[in-house]
């Protein structure tokens, strides 16, 4: 996943070629491999097109949306079978913990403008995921169980919350003046937090909460279930 991907930049394509070009580039892809689409908007009716005529075939990982341009790394999965909940928020996981490493990396290399650049993509994928999951998992695992006022997702969404003012803090932390070294010295707290706080939500959700939901949940709803996360 790091190594860097081909790029198709449609800006500069007549728009009836850009989705036909997006395709046979998908096409010409090994199982795993990527590429970076870079548009002018927000390319929701790709997507839309991928789930019909690609189905269960790729992944959709946005890492700018906007104001101006939105880039999206589009990948084809190693097979094209139905998704469970496991499989594809547990992915997103790994996916997300390898932009955070490379973030890392940079920082550490003294590379503040590549550091603020990943931390930009694994912030947005990380609120993103969570957004997936208040919104479409832990709604299906409550009505489900039966457990929503004391259950496991009550304990989720407390640490989202600090998952969320600890981005915030690492942001502001980055974005602060005096160079590489002033704001490596501002994340270094926020970053070890956040780092021990993934860790262990993660294993949660991994261990109790995708399984139960994949147990209690029917193919077609899990199916319907990852359309309805990938599309936010
Ligand atoms: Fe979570
Ligand atoms: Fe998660």
């Amino acid at each position: 996943m790091n190594a860097t991907p081909t790029i198709v930049d449609v800006r500069a394509i007549p728009p009836r070629e850009r989705h036909p070009q997006i395709f046979r580039t998908f096409d010409g892809l090994p199982p795993t491999g990527a590429f970076l689409l870079v548009n002018d908007h927000n390319p929701v009716p790709l997507l839309h097109q991928f789930r019909f005529e690609r189905p269960h075939a790729f992944e959709w990982w946005p890492l700018e949306q906007g104001p101006e341009v939105w880039r999206v790394l589009i990948a084809k999965r190693a097979k094209a079978e139905p998704e469970t909940i496991g499989g594809y928020l547990g992915g997103d996981h790994r996916r997300i913990e390898a932009l955070w490493d490379d973030f890392r990396a940079r920082l550490n290399a003294e590379d503040l403008p590549g550091a603020r650049e990943r931390f930009g993509e694994f912030s947005l994928g990380l609120h993103r995921h969570i957004e997936m999951e208040e919104r479409i998992l832990f709604p299906a695992f409550e009505e489900r169980t039966g457990m929503s006022g004391a259950g496991p997702t009550v304990v989720m969404r407390d640490e989202h919350e600090e998952i969320r003012r600890l981005l915030e803090a690492i942001e502001t932390g980055l974005g602060r003046e005096g160079g590489v070294a002033a704001a490596r010295d501002a994340v270094s707290s926020p970053c070890r937090e956040l780092a021990d706080l993934l860790n262990s939500h993660d294993q949660k959700e991994e261990g109790i909460l995708y399984p139960t939901t994949d147990q209690l949940v029917d193919a077609r709803a899990k199916a319907d279930m990852v359309h309805l996360m990938r599309a936010i």
